[in-house]
């Protein structure tokens, strides 16, 4: 059983801090979410890190929205719903796809230099996408660059409170209303953060798997939070890895961008052959999903642990003028872009799943809204197409501040919430190795391929890890395994009822697609058996 809260607390025994909206991580999501809400009220931005500490830092390959000529809303539409496999919501993607190109807009005006070519936007593409639509910064930093220019104007806001090192236990929630949150401080004292509304913009999950392209920061955090305060959280099955990581001894599983294959690399077994004409036609450009498994049969196939991305037949001018930090990245363990083949294997890298909304970001609890990867809007489906993310954030983040900005305030008076397990002992078993253990038993059994007995196996090994919740909690790293050990539970027990393969999702007991049954979503909620919802793709 998953408590509603981590810690025991008395909400009247805790210092109150009041702002008007609350917002969570300070990746695009939380930072464009503050600037937009500073207009006309004042933001408490809480993070855990600092303002450059986030999945979004590490984005590459770009930000999709439609601005070329010759493109349409219409394609984006069509290239979504399609890598979607079905799951998508298409007002969701209508909302995405016709907001996307003021959102840039919005980006530029606020200082995010984007590259430009002869004048105009400069273009590349990416896997599934029927257009060049992705914009990009510096080459392959246009994350960085986003949250350098961002994160420069939440400093110069007057509106705006930014706490970072600060970590958001839980929501402070009741009778289906989101309160605030329970901060821990740098001190390691506990305040209760009142607002009118809250905005969870905690990122994703990566950290879940032993191999991930994320930063050790994305721990499942926000997802975790919203379970716990009885959110309903849908299809935590899906979760993406990405084709191509770094997989080279002693280096990190650096993200190498889709944007390479985009601008016509190669994938090669270690045998030195291509191998994507026998899974897709659109061969290395093929959705996600598609490319990540063709890999992993290849490297079963050449008892490999990685296969090969090729782009030397381009210059190498060009090369390290497009993709200057991955080639510098490699360079630091002596592999050239520009004339070496790279090592690469799939490593998690998004979380299509999470908090469901609407359409204005709003959970199903009154107060709390979500927006980034933490939540499911509808747009990603079972697939998310690539660099359709930093794009979501900034269409929903200013439909959620339009909607924050109709609430009325909280009433006078503070609730009289408390939770008293008892609880004493703090964990024995090393924090580390906890989640170490955690991440393996996902890879192992929960990972790009999985069948009903792989997951059982995950779950009851998971299960094992329950009493954590009985124990007195006090420090950081506790507090972001039990989110860990939440969202694993979440992701097996989603994987487990989806009986067929969609998308991410991939059984090798079910390998087929099943729309009759599953053009469905899974809907977890706390205290609750899972539920189903029949997707409105159309
Ligand atoms: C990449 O550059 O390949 C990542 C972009 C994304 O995940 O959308």
């Amino acid at each position: 059983m998953i408590p509603s809260y981590l810690i025991d607390f008395e909400l009247s025994d805790l210092p109150v801090v009041e702002t008007d909206v609350i917002v969570i991580g300070s990746g695009i999501a939380g930072l464009y979410t503050a600037i937009l809400a500073s207009e006309h009220q004042r933001v408490l931005l809480i993070t855990k890190k600092s303002l450059l500490d986030s999945n979004t830092r590490y984005a590459q390959g770009g930000i999709a929205a439609v601005t070329a000529e010759d493109d349409s809303p219409l394609y984006h539409r069509q290239d979504t719903l399609l890598a979607g496999a079905g799951l998508c919501s298409s007002t969701a993607v209508d909302v995405l796809v016709n907001e996307g190109p003021v959102g840039v807009q919005e980006l530029i005006r606020l200082g995010t230099m984007f590259d430009v070519e002869n004048g105009e936007l400069a273009l590349t593409k990416e896997g599934a996408h029927s257009h060049r639509r992705i914009l990009h910064a510096n080459g392959d930093a246009t994350g960085y660059e986003i949250v350098r220019a961002l994160s420069i104007q939440v400093e110069m806001l007057h509106n705006i409170e930014v706490w970072d090192d600060h970590f958001v236990i839980d929501l402070i929630t009741e009778d289906g209303e989101c309160h605030g949150a329970l901060v821990q401080m740098q001190d390691g004292k506990r305040v209760f953060v009142r607002g009118k509304a809250t905005v969870m913009c905690a990122g994703g999950a990566g950290q879940l798997y032993r191999y991930t392209t994320n930063p050790e920061v994305a721990t499942a955090d926000g997802v975790a939070m919203a379970y716990r305060a009885g959110a309903e959280i849908r299809d935590m099955e899906f979760i993406q890895f990405h084709p191509t990581a770094l997989s080279y001894p002693g280096a990190p599983r650096f993200l190498i961008s889709e944007a390479v294959r985009g601008e016509g690399a190669v994938l090669r077994n270690i045998k030195g052959e291509r191998f994507m004409h026998k899974y897709h036609d659109l061969m290395e450009l093929a959705p996600r999903d598609i490319v990540a498994r063709a890999i992993v049969s290849e490297m079963e196939e050449t008892r490999s642990t990685f296969v090969y991305l090729d782009i030397t037949h381009e210059s190498p001018e060009m090369v390290k003028h497009r993709f200057p930090t991955i080639y510098e990245t490699c360079m630091q363990y002596g592999l050239d872009l520009s004339t070496d083949w790279i090592p690469v294997s799939p490593a998690a890298h998004y979380m299509m799943g999470g908090i469901k909304t609407n359409l204005y970001g709003e959970s199903s609890l009154r107060r709390l809204f979500a927006c980034g990867e933490v939540s499911s809007t509808g747009v990603h489906g079972a697939n998310r197409l690539a660099s359709n993310s930093l794009s979501e954030a900034v269409v929903y983040g200013r439909r959620i501040v339009e909607r924050i900005r109709t609430i009325a305030p909280q009433p006078e008076g503070l609730p009289a919430i408390g939770h008293n397990l008892g609880r004493k002992d703090g964990p024995l078993q090393a924090i580390v190795e906890r989640r170490l253990k955690l991440q393996k038993v996902m890879v192992r059994y929960a990972g790009l391929r999985r069948n009903r007995e792989s997951l059982l196996r995950a779950s009851e090994e998971l299960g094992r890890q329950l009493p954590f919740f009985q124990s007195s909690l006090t420090k950081r790293e506790e507090y972001e395994f039990a989110n860990l050990l939440t969202a694993s539970l979440l992701v097996v027990q989603g994987a487990i009822r989806r009986e067929e393969s969609r998308g991410a999702h991939y059984r090798e007991d079910f390998p087929e697609r099943n729309d009759g049954t599953w053009q469905r979503h899974v809907l977890h909620k706390r205290d609750q058996e899972m539920t189903e919802e029949i997707s409105d793709d159309v």
